[in-house]
């Protein structure tokens, strides 16, 4: 038997199980939540998010202030972007970092000025750059040579006298991060950014190239260097190392040109905690490592430290949010060993977290709408979809009595869940409910049957 009281992380921060067994957050009952709003739904804890994005905040201001540098945290808005989410994100002192027009569009609905959005994207069309340029946004990170040119013309086409584009110049460091580990190549086999690797038959690296081409067009105002190393990133030893070779790459650009670029941004990343006993990357620690690695290596090369930032994500919302499904069958499988594997099939599935089948990613799973039996089993959770990978919780021990009806939450899916969401299946996307001091708000409604059917012209 479960007992009553906090259930920590992986949980959204108020997720607690009351002494009747069932759990709340921010002081709404799952239960209720599940007969207001239909199952599945994502529950948002509101509250968590902001202490999230204002801990980000503060550690990165704390840190910086330490070496002199000033610093902006934007919130990656490809984790989960929504006009409320957007808005809370700037009113807790955040900036939004968009990846295409649709984010852009969300970012601006939100009220977000231009200023204080980014727009990114490896391959931005010509409309989200001329959008991009309509609202003023604080900076362009471009991401190819080809793209240098496409900015160029999008300013000139604005007439004469239009501002220059605020561009970064996003750089591949040979650095890959995720999971617990880093590592570290000369090159990269991907399509984001250009290397700071020289060619096998010397002259400039494609980073150099690009810096340098941008320095030629008075349309382009060279913000400075933009470089991400992966997501879901534990060891922190990965941030230090990049920051060091964009900060060569920039002193190197200043010993050619003259131009000290003032900005660097080091990207998102940040890991958090999937499953009971996973430890989150401690944001403190972080930011305090890399301030003092960037301080480090720019003492070394004699150069002032930048205007800094950064784009988490997923360490954000991530935590924040839990999916809550309803059980409808319940099916024991004797697997190789001889041991009974249950599976237990909810209302939902790789539609609204395509994580597991994608990347094999672990999760973890609660009955939340009452105590259930002392006795546990070795569960699968699996969803509603026409194929077998279709797995939402690979090994979960679940109470033994687990039974059609029941609502189940899975934990830490507000990253790149319903952000990741599909109509396999022609499923309706469940809907984004926020939860506050005991009250819903729906932020993004579920989509119906009819939604699909507007898109399908017969
Ligand atoms: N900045 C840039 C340039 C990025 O490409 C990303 C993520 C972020 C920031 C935010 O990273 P975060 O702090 O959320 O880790 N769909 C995958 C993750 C893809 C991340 C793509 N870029 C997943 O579900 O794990």
């Amino acid at each position: 038997m479960t007992t009553a009281g906090p259930l920590g992380l992986p949980w959204p921060a108020s997720a607690e199980r009351g002494t009747d067994g069932a759990v709340r957050v921010a002081g709404v009952d799952v239960r209720d939540l599940a007969v207001a709003q239909g199952t599945p739904a994502y529950v948002l804890d509101e509250a968590d998010f902001r202490a999230r994005a204002r801990a980000l905040r503060t550690a990165f201001e704390g840190a910086c202030a330490q070496i002199g540098a000033e610093v902006d945290v934007y919130y990656a808005g490809k984790a989960f972007l929504s006009v409320a989410v957007a808005r809370w994100a700037h009113e807790e002192g955040l900036r939004v970092d968009t990846a295409t027009g649709g984010e852009l569009a969300v970012a601006l609905r939100a009220g977000v000025p231009g200023a204080d959005i980014g727009l990114h994207g490896n391959t931005k069309s010509d409309s989200e750059i001329a959008r991009a340029l309509d609202a003023g946004v604080g900076r362009i990170i471009v991401d190819s040579l080809v793209e240098v040119d496409r900015v160029v013309a999008a300013v000139r086409a604005r007439g004469a006298g239009a501002e220059p584009a605020p561009v970064m110049v996003r750089v591949t460091t040979g650095v890959h991060a995720g999971g617990h580990e880093y590592i570290s190549t000369a090159h990269e086999d991907q399509k984001f950014g250009l290397s700071v690797a020289t060619p096998a038959g010397g002259g400039d690296s494609p980073a150099m190239t690009a810096l340098t081409r941008v320095l030629e067009h008075p349309e382009l105002r060279l913000l400075g260097i933009h470089s991400h190393i992966g997501s879901q990133i534990l060891d922190p030893a990965g941030f230090a190392v990049a920051a060091r070779t964009v900060l060569e790459l920039r002193a190197a650009l200043a010993a050619r040109t003259g131009y000290l670029a003032p900005e660097v941004d080091l990207g998102g990343g940040f890991g958090i905690a999937y499953l009971p006993g996973d430890v989150p990357l401690d944001v403190e620690r972080i930011a305090k490592e890399v301030a003092a690695a960037v301080d480090a290596a720019c003492a070394a090369l004699g150069t002032p430290v930048p205007r800094l930032s950064f784009e988490p994500g997923r360490a954000i919302v991530g935590p924040t949010t839990l999916t809550l499904y309803t059980v409808g069958t319940v099916k024991p499988v004797t697997i190789d060993d001889g041991r009974v594997r249950l599976y237990v099939a909810v209302d939902g599935g790789m539609s609204d977290n395509i994580r597991p089948a994608l990347y094999g990613a672990h999760y973890h799973a609660a009955l939340v709408s009452r105590p259930g039996s002392p006795e546990t089993v070795l569960a699968r959770v699996v969803g509603k979809h026409c194929e077998s990978g279709d797995v939402v919780v690979h090994e979960v021990q679940l109470p033994a009595d687990v039974a059609a009806g029941d609502l189940l939450a899975v934990a830490a899916t507000g990253a790149y869940g319903r952000s990741m969401a599909s109509n396999y299946n022609h499923v309706p996307r469940p809907p984004v409910v926020a939860v506050r001091d005991g009250a819903t708000r729906v932020l993004v409604r579920r989509e119906t049957e009819d939604d699909l059917l507007a898109l399908d012209l017969g």
